[in-house]
């Protein structure tokens, strides 16, 4: 929420990310399962997507886009007090993958915790380190999204095995004092939702305290899709109501990448021009909680996301769970 007296602001100081180097075409998995590349392309916009080596872990890439977001802020590990990443496919049960990385760091002030909110694990994770710095218990965090999804699929499901990618990317927010308007630089709003009714829809269908397995993912395609335009879109007009901004407004629209098809139906319907629309989708497929900080990092890299912009970020993901924040860059 915005008001019009000095504030802090959660503000982006340095962005990374990390993708494994196997790259997997549509052409691979057409060697793999029974698919197409022309059926993938036309359905998702997807073309190709990273997978993680045997022995490559959700903190491993993690780690790869922590450190990589510390140097482009030119900040030292030491200089971080809260570590939270967005993961649904953790290395171990416990501890978490925030703690591995945080000793893999070099990290022993402070705190770090996972926060599991599937493909809205970034939105959620951006939101809650909001909370703890411009309060002003903390002072800069590290936000990562990390995944391994290629872990949870079914090859023998070919409805969903050529949907997922691997990576991670991360940014650092800082607690900076703002002017209480929307043109600070900072997160100016964010809006996070969640309905356990649609359980059944995205899920996996493993877990310690029910089949003490890691189980595979299971989607209903047509379910998810049906609801995701209208979850989305509901979230970022609460962020358009909270910060008196409309899609003209807006510089990037970085949502989460999943479908081609979501995304374009979600700027039409909250009239962002095409132009301002990040899309990864078609070269790192879904990779959940990582697939907005890799979309940051992309179009931050090639030129286009600059300081002062004002960035969109959205996402929608298992649970249901949705949510949006307004970042000034
Ligand atoms: N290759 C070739 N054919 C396939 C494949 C495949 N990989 N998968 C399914 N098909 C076939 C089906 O068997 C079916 O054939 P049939 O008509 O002979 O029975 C046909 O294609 C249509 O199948 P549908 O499942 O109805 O395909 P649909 O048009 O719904 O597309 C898709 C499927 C792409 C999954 C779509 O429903 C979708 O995009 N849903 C949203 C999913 C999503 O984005 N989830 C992630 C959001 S949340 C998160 O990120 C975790």
């Amino acid at each position: 929420m915005t008001s019009e007296s000095p504030r802090l602001r959660s503000v982006v100081r340095g962005l990374g990310a990390y993708l494994p180097e196997r790259t997997v075409t549509n052409a691979d998995l057409e060697k793999m399962v029974e698919t197409s590349d022309e059926w993938i392309v036309q359905r998702t916009g997807i073309r190709e997507r990273h997978f993680a080596a045997d022995g490559e872990t959700t903190s491993m890439l993690g780690e790869r886009a922590a450190r990589a977001a510390l140097a482009d802020a030119g900040l030292e590990p030491g200089d971080i007090d809260l570590i939270i990443v967005g993961t649904s496919t953790p290395d171990y049960t416990f501890p978490s993958v925030a703690t591995q990385i945080q000793a893999a760091l070099g990290i022993t002030a402070g705190v770090a915790f996972d926060l599991q909110a599937v493909c809205s694990g970034f939105v959620f994770a951006v939101a809650t380190a909001d909370k703890f710095l411009t309060s002003g218990s903390h002072k800069r965090a590290l936000v990562i999204g990390a995944e391994t999804f290629s872990r949870l699929l079914d090859w023998n499901d070919r409805t969903t095995c050529v949907l997922f990618g691997d990576g991670a990317g991360a940014i650092v927010l800082e607690a900076q004092p703002g002017g209480g308007t929307i043109a600070d630089r900072g997160v100016l709003s964010s809006h996070l939702r969640s309905d356990g009714r649609h359980r059944a829809k995205l899920y996996v269908d493993g877990g310690v305290s029910t089949t003490r397995t890691v189980g595979h993912l299971r989607m209903e395609g047509k379910e998810v899709f049906r609801h995701a335009v209208g979850m989305v879109t509901d979230v970022i007009k609460d962020a358009f109501a909270a910060t008196g901004t409309s899609g003209d407004d807006l510089d990037w629209f970085v949502p989460h990448q999943a479908n081609r098809r979501i995304i374009d139906a979600s700027a039409e319907k909250l009239n962002i021009a095409p132009q301002k629309v990040v899309t990864t989708v078609h070269r790192h497929g879904n990779t959940s909680a990582a697939s907005i900080p890799l979309a940051l990092s992309v179009a931050r890299d090639d030129g286009r996301i600059k300081p002062g912009d004002l960035v969109m970020i959205e996402a929608m993901g298992g649970g249901f769970t949705w949510g949006s924040a307004l970042i000034r860059w």
